[in-house]
């Protein structure tokens, strides 16, 4: 199956927009700027509309998760919208009890910690994406010529919510449970990547030109663990939408020692955290695959001095591979200040890119 000939890829609106063909790994004239995390708390209309309604319950409204995912588009001129949504809704909507408290993250009433709790987990094909399917439709027809980005979390990141039961700081009980029992531990990235991956194909057929599998808290494995225990989970997650020939983005925090084997699950670009330079996260990579990155977070509420040197020189890093589309290491955190944002997609758009590179 390939995508539907209305999508935006097949129908010229966003094969040659400047996001999708950098992450073809063609570097343009315009190097492309998003932010992980670019909806939410960060934005006044955001919060505005946000009162009175759940997160989960925001991304299964159609009109309200759309509205959301085109404000920073609007606001920052960006060159790509991300679906707003959240990793768990594949779950929540496959029948797992989960919310999402403000302030502390996902929350789920039974944690899955046993071979029988793996067993009970509710069949994947029956979610129904809907909703999701609704949501990305009527984003796509707004942002017009604008790429839209969907995105899935990875099995490893899930999994280590649904051990958890919530947030953690190593995710001990997930990376025991890998090792105590390989079988349980198998069963439930085996379950996630079927869940992840459907909603994942969901968002791309309904009109979204790029996917990204966050793997958030890969940074707490051991390369062995990752490569024996986890990356096959993370190729299967991609399994559903390799027919699609839609780039995918593979993201990670602290995931210096796993960039190769990331890319290697099947994915056209990594994207870094602010740890690793970009430079040497290509250098790592061979020199020959496209980066998304990796504006160091915490610098957004430094002096714009300060912020401007370390965006140009992420830019420059950048340039040691074969394409780069400018992004944060991690997520936007919600105390920033919305021009700040705006001023760096401006910076990026004037300094960034093959021509800006040309007329130095
Ligand atoms: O703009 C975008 O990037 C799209 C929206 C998006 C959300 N979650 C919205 C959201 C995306 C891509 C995600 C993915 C997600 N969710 C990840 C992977 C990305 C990453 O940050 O590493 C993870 C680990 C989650 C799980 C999750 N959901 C956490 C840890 C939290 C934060 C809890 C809090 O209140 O601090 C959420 C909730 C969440 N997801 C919010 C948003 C905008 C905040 C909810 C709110 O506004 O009240």
């Amino acid at each position: 199956m390939t995508l539907p000939e209305t999508h935006p890829l097949r129908d010229g609106r966003t094969a040659d927009s400047a996001l999708v063909t950098t992450y073809r790994g063609v570097r343009g004239d315009r190097t492309p700027v998003w932010f992980m995390r670019q909806a939410g708390r960060s934005l006044p209309e955001y919060r505005e509309l946000r009162v009175g309604t759940r997160m989960l319950d925001a991304c299964l409204d159609p009109a309200m998760a759309s509205e959301i995912t085109l404000q920073p588009v609007r606001r920052h001129g960006v060159d790509a919208g991300i679906f707003f949504s959240d990793i768990v809704i594949p779950l929540k909507l496959a029948g797992v009890d989960v919310e999402i408290v403000p302030g502390r993250g996902p929350v789920l009433a039974q944690p899955v910690r046993t071979l029988a709790d793996v067993s009970a987990l509710p069949d994947p094909d029956g979610a129904d994406f809907t909703a999701i399917e609704q949501g990305v439709a009527l984003t796509v027809a707004a942002l017009g010529r604008t790429p839209l980005i969907g995105f899935a979390g990875a099995p490893f990141t899930l999994a280590a919510y649904l051990v958890e039961g919530g947030p953690s700081k190593d995710h001990i009980r997930a990376r025991t449970l890998m090792h105590a029992d390989p079988e349980a531990w198998e069963g439930l990235l085996s379950w996630a990547a079927a869940v992840t991956g459907r909603f994942l194909r969901a968002q791309l057929l309904a009109g979204a030109s790029a996917a990204q599998l966050f793997d958030s808290w890969v940074g707490s494995l051991s390369k062995t663990d990752y490569v024996e225990r986890v990356a096959p989970f993370s190729r299967a997650a991609l399994e559903p939408i390799r027919d699609l020939d839609v780039p995918v983005v593979h993201f990670g925090v602290g995931s210096g020692e796993v960039l190769v084997p990331m890319h290697q699950v099947g994915a056209d670009v990594v994207g870094v955290d602010w740890r690793l330079p970009l430079d040497e996260a290509s250098r790592r990579l061979g020199g020959g695959v496209t980066l998304q990155g990796n504006v160091d977070p915490a610098l957004l509420a430094a002096p714009w001095p300060v912020l401007e040197a370390h965006v140009l020189d992420v830019l420059r890093r950048g340039r040691s591979a074969p394409a780069h589309v400018l992004n944060l290491g991690h997520g936007v955190p919600p105390e920033t200040d919305p021009d700040v944002l705006t001023r760096i997609v401006e910076l990026v758009h004037e300094r960034g890119g093959a021509a800006a590179e040309e007329s130095r």
